[in-house]
């Protein structure tokens, strides 16, 4: 019968053997996605290991992924119902909620708002980019004086908050100081969030470590009350919106999707789902750009020739008087090859948020069954030998042609947005952020290492990759030309 059948095949997907109760979670170590490409090498692109009570299949490799994401889309559209997934966004995300008509219609509105409020047409992009420019120039006051009188600083917290303010003024229309005490709290508590959600966690695959104290529970139950006490920021920013809500004048996404959830009215969603989106969205948007942007600063002060590189390009093309426009990106490529060899080099997000299929499935030859959990190691993609000459070396200029233009066929072999129908869909508004950020940074500051220190890449693991503790400097190239 087809269920036997099933079962057969199942046990056909190749993978390590499986210790009772725990499964393999002993073998994932601190970088379960290193793991992941190892275990590849001797199981093959498609394979399932056990953590938990769970199979898992992961998958690596550019091939398998794109057959899995792309040919068959709907079939891995689908998320775990992860305890923890419910946790997010009021128990409404739509990040973390699986495939469903609903779903379609949470994630069309996001993905309209963003475009709305980034791209839509020359006013809404001069907008955001403003935003961007405002908070890029902010940093370089911060940074110089972080580094007044030879000191060293790390510059997690500041990135963190620049972050946070571009998509705080996208949603609400302003910003917050960097010396807002409640805002800094909060965003210092974010950066655990992955901890919890990243592929490999335990919290949702072994229920029974939630119900007696130990490491996994601790970091579960500050999950709970990190998401609590972020969704109830979100939250009030949006009722304060609604309660003030003029059809006539737009302040932000907030009122957007205010307008097309509630206002209109025929989208099946409630004003549960408006708070969610905002705060999906604000979640999404700030703890990516600025690991992104944490990970950039560290590489520039790690290897200064390609810092001068930089300079030097950008200096000739944009010249000394006057800041880094978008208008300049094309005369820019080795800047964009920069921002694709440390997506690629460092794949800060190295897996995907967890899929699960949403019915049976043949990848790469291999039967996947309905509800499966899938882990899509995008890491091994970055790193994929068949892809890439010396993938294990840090080199931006692999992105440029003989003419000195940006390869594209070559960026589009980076994945760090994922594919398919959960694609990412911020990354457009992700590469302007970046960009800008870079160029305004690169363009007013020059970054060192601390010469008693070796900046090394050593991250803790999880949604994002964090690079340890680290500290730089950021001295004033010549005469600034923003008001420190
Ligand atoms: C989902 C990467 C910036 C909004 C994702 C996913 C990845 C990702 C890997 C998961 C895809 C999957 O599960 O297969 C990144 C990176 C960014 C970035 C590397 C920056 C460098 C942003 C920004 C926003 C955003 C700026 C919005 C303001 C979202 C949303 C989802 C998502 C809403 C959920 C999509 C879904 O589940 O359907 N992103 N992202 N992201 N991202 Fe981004």
């Amino acid at each position: 019968c087809l269920w036997v059948r099933n079962l057969r095949l199942k046990r056909r997907l190749p993978g390590p053997f499986a210790w009772p109760v725990v499964g393999n979670a002993m073998q994932l170590g601190q970088m379960p996605h290193i793991t992941f490409s190892r275990l590849a090498k001797k199981y093959g692109n498609v394979y399932q290991i056990r953590l938990g009570g769970n199979d898992i299949v992961v998958l690596n490799g550019d091939k398998a992924i794109r057959e899995a994401l792309i040919e068959h889309s709907t079939e891995f559209a689908g998320r775990p119902d992860f305890v923890s997934f419910q946790a997010v966004s009021g128990g409404n995300s739509m990040t973390f909620s699986s495939y469903s008509k609903q779903w379609k219609m949470h994630r069309k509105i996001a993905q309209s708002t963003l475009r709305a409020f980034s791209s839509a047409n020359s006013q809404t992009k001069r907008a955001f980019e403003g935003h961007v420019v405002g908070e890029a120039t902010e940093l370089v006051g911060i940074f110089h004086s972080l580094s007044a009188e030879g000191r060293y600083f790390n510059p997690g917290n500041a990135l963190t908050v620049a972050a946070a303010n571009v998509i705080c003024a996208l949603c609400f229309g302003k910003r917050y100081g960097h010396e807002d005490e409640e805002f800094k709290t909060l965003l210092g508590r974010v950066e655990k969030f992955g901890e919890t959600v990243g592929a490999g966690s335990l919290v949702d695959v072994m229920p029974w470590l939630r119900s007696f104290p130990n490491p996994v529970r601790t970091i579960f139950l500050d999950f709970l009350d990190l998401n609590r006490q972020y969704f109830d920021f979100i939250q009030r920013k949006v009722v304060a919106d609604r309660e003030t809500f003029n059809p006539e004048v737009t302040r932000g996404m907030s009122d957007a999707i205010i307008g097309v959830i509630e206002a209109e009215g025929n989208t099946g969603l409630t004003e549960a789902h408006t708070e969610s989106t905002v705060s999906d969205l604000i979640g999404a948007g700030l703890d990516t750009i600025s690991t992104a942007l944490h990970w950039n600063c560290l590489l520039l002060a790690k290897y200064p020739d390609i810092q001068t590189q930089l300079q030097e390009t950008i200096d000739r093309e944009v010249g000394r008087d006057r800041l880094p426009t978008m208008e300049d990106r094309s005369a820019l490529a080795y800047l964009d090859a920069f921002t694709y060899e440390t997506m690629r080099y460092i794949s800060y997000v190295p897996v995907t948020i967890p899929h699960s299929t949403t019915s049976d499935v043949t990848v790469d030859g291999l039967l996947i069954l309905k509800d499966t959990v899938v882990f899509v190691n995008q890491s091994s993609v970055n790193h994929d030998p068949l892809t890439w000459k010396d993938p294990h070396v840090f080199d931006p200029s692999r992105f440029l042609d003989e003419d000195g233009r940006l390869d594209k066929d070559l960026t589009n072999n980076v994945m760090i947005f994922s594919a398919g129908k959960r694609r990412c869909i911020g990354d457009q508004i992700a590469k302007v952020e970046l960009f800008l950020f870079l160029a305004i940074l690169i363009h007013q500051c020059h970054f060192e290492k601390n010469p008693s220190q070796d900046l090394h890449l050593n991250y803790t693991y999880g949604l994002t990759l964090k690079p340890l503790d680290y500290k730089i400097s950021a001295k004033l190239r010549g005469e600034s030309l923003i008001g420190t």
